[in-house]
């Protein structure tokens, strides 16, 4: 949560001696396709300039003729935006309304204010979006943007999805887990509405890469459109050696671009998150204030999903005149956004994404290598508006050994949410749901284990129902071991002390940690912090919020990022109603955290790690050596047990936001499985 802390070991250069490395150290490599195009238009005009507008009349008549059909075409080529505007320009589907879903909310909201601008009406209105705890909607809205985990929400409530005349299942190439279950329930809405003869569900499928094969077959050979794109022609040079640092070399290389080319060139450079980017961001921005004055000035962005919205709009203006932005983005800006001016790629061919062993049941976010579809769309990014170049660090032969495609994300993370969602839709059998890319029959069996364990689903003959406490749960937008964590809170008298953490671990972290600041804001949080570990901290941040009549002054001073903490107070109350609809208790344990911590030792037994003796930890269920992460409060501590919430694999294992219990508690949440667990590790 605290991201002050480069655990990569990345050294900061001392800014003076900073010298590039000779400019030889990478090979040319070939030079795809085509032509330009003009700047500064109305936005009616920039309609009609984009690479879509000459295919408009046809996709009009495709789009009426055909029940299913996927769309391909290079992001920025105008699908997202124009699309669902054909559409009700065409009176198609206009009897419902049209759902474009998108893997980030971030995307989600850009687009749905883009569409709505380009209506000339005002957001919420004709055009609207529904993101995880906030609706911009009304009864007017036709073009909802809306997440696809909000969507598979919406599918609870009704499978057929009897609102919606249009399904735009968008960014499909990203195969995030949400929409991989998606494809399957609009299949069935599809057929199901077919077959009781109600109005009929158009899907469209959109994506930014050429692997269509599978969703093409999966939808019954829907037909593929393709849109021209505009793809000017992209210089590769690639590593000559390879790369043990790869923050080095893209520091190494976005210096040597910087001192070589004309100002107005901007440079993109792909790394995998946020602390990474943060800390890259300081250290290009020292060694920037002390380059020759021939030199011009940069401007350094980083670009991360859970960057200040009003931080993230900065990236799309144009650097002042004799500037040069550079952008050190995480894989958002791959293909859900579209940054104007980027003439340089700098390619570190390194992501963060997850990893799950069924085996273990150990999900963790890892940093690891992209695919070469990835590291195509990256580069695609150098070619938008001119010719470019595309610096990949890392050898030609390295890239050769890149998988063709990345692994769809249901293949390689935890599906008890999946599972649950897929209970409550009433899919009979979810060992046989009709997923486009099957997850193993270990992980699936994995996840059922997990619901069961968390008491959510129970086995009648040879098939797995929910239990009522499941069906509780799912009431809950949120992860199982949240959902079942609230749902135990009244047994421990804290109901509104659970709320707050689950909210505040809901939102984009609301500690702001400049890097420049390190010392102030330490000194600042030593007020909050308390030796229970990283919940009760927040705890504390959030009660000292409150209690001073919630002051957006009080954040700037305290580094408390106010627009995240004002999202908790809005996500509190949404889960807070919840918990008033299913009849629960609201009471809090006031100055007692100890009940707090029971309550959370409880929820989440199944992430629980122990102190060893030579100093060590490892997780209680598979013994899997793990550490405390940097950022945590905890981390010159060493508590004899904790929960975690999450795993974040860099250069070690390591668990982010701990919780202090007593590992009788733990037993008490879950004498079986610990039981059976002992046994496994003698
Ligand atoms: O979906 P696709 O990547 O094909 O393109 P799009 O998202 O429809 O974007 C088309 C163009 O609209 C972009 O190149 C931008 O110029 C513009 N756009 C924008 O200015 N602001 C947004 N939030 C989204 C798009
Ligand atoms: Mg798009």
């Amino acid at each position: 949560m605290m991201n002050n802390i480069n655990h990569h070991g990345h050294k900061q250069p001392p800014a003076k001696k900073f010298k590039p490395s000779s400019p030889a150290v990478y090979t040319k490599k070939q030079a795809p396709i085509q032509c330009s195009g003009p700047k500064k238009m109305t936005l009616e005009e920039q309609r009609r300039n984009l690479p879509i507008y000459q295919a408009r009349s046809q996709i009009i008549a495709q789009l009426r003729k055909l029940d299913s059909v996927v769309i391909i075409g290079e992001t920025g080529s105008g699908k997202t935006t124009q699309i669902p505007q054909y559409l009700y320009e065409a009176s198609i589907g206009r009897q419902g309304v049209i759902a474009v879903t998108q893997p980030r909310r971030v995307a989600a909201i850009s687009l749905a204010t883009r569409v709505s601008h380009e209506r000339k009406t005002e957001l919420s209105k004709l055009v609207g979006y529904t993101v995880r705890f906030e609706d911009v909607t009304s009864e007017e809205t036709k073009i909802k943007f809306l997440t696809d985990g909000m969507l598979l929400r919406e599918a609870i409530g009704d499978p057929l999805l009897r609102k919606y005349s249009v399904v735009i299942l968008d960014e499909a190439h990203e195969r995030t887990i949400h929409t991989d279950v998606l494809f399957g329930v609009v299949k069935s809405a599809q057929k199901k509405r077919k077959e009781q003869g109600k109005q009929p569900l158009k899907i469209i499928i959109m994506s930014a890469t050429m692997d269509v094969d599978l969703f093409s077959e999966y939808f019954n050979a829907a037909p593929v459109l393709y849109l021209e794109g505009r793809q000017h022609p992209i210089q590769i040079f690639y590593a000559e050696e390879s790369q043990s640092d790869y923050l080095q070399a893209a520091l190494v290389t976005v210096f040597q671009v910087h001192q070589e080319v004309p100002a107005s060139h901007d440079i993109l450079v792909f790394l995998t998150g946020q602390e990474e980017i943060e800390a890259m961001t300081k250290t290009c921005r020292d060694i920037a204030k002390h380059l020759p004055d021939d030199c011009p000035k940069m401007v350094v962005m980083p670009l991360y999903a859970s960057l200040p919205h009003a931080q993230q709009l900065r990236v799309f203006q144009n650097a002042p005149k004799g500037q040069r932005k550079v952008i050190l983005s995480t894989n958002i800006a791959e293909t859900s956004i579209t940054i104007p001016g980027i003439k340089y790629v700098v390619d570190t061919g390194m992501v963060k994404a997850k990893k799950f062993n069924p085996e273990s049941g150990l999900e963790v976010l890892a940093v690891q290598k992209v695919s070469k579809a990835q590291a195509w769309q990256r580069t695609g990014r150098a070619g938008r508006e001119d010719s470019g170049i595309c610096y990949r660090l890392y050898k030609e032969e390295e890239f050769e050994k890149f998988l063709d495609m990345t692994v769809p994300e249901i293949q390689r993370c935890n599906l008890a949410s999946v599972m649950l969602q897929l209970l409550v839709l009433r899919v009979p059998n979810v060992h046989t749901f009709d997923f486009m890319s099957k997850p193993s029959p270990d992980s699936i069996q994995a996840a059922i284990d997990q619901l069961h364990l968390l008491g959510a689903v129970e086995r009648k003959g040879d098939q797995i129902v929910l239990t009522p406490l499941g069906k509780k749960m799912s009431a809950f937008p949120l992860e199982p071991k949240f959902s079942k964590t609230i749902l135990l809170s009244p047994k421990f008298h804290c109901t509104e002390e659970i709320l707050t953490i689950v909210s505040l671990l809901s939102v984009d972290s609301v500690l702001h940690n400049p890097p420049s600041k390190r010392d102030e804001v330490q000194a600042s949080r030593k007020k909050f912090i308390s030796s229970e570990g990283d919940h009760i901290t927040l705890l504390n941040i959030y009660r000292a919020f409150k209690n001073l009549g919630k002051n957006k002054e009080w954040c700037r001073e305290n580094f408390i990022n106010s627009r995240n903490m004002t999202m908790v107070l809005e996500v509190r109350s949404q889960l807070r109603d919840i918990c008033i609809k299913l009849s629960m208790p609201m009471e809090s344990s006031r100055t007692d955290t100890r009940n707090i911590r029971q309550c959370l030792a409880h929820g989440l037994f199944m992430h629980a790690a122990e102190l060893q003796p030579d100093g060590s930890y490892t997780t209680v269920d598979t013994h899997q050596p793990v550490a405390i992460h940097p950022s945590s409060i905890l981390f010159h501590c060493k508590p004899a047990c904790v929960v975690y919430n999450e795993l974040l694999h860099t250069s070690k294992c390591y668990m982010r936001d701990l919780c202090v219990v007593d590992a009788d508690w733990l037993y008490e949440a879950a004498p079986d499985y610990f039981r059976r667990k002992l046994r496994t590790a003698n």
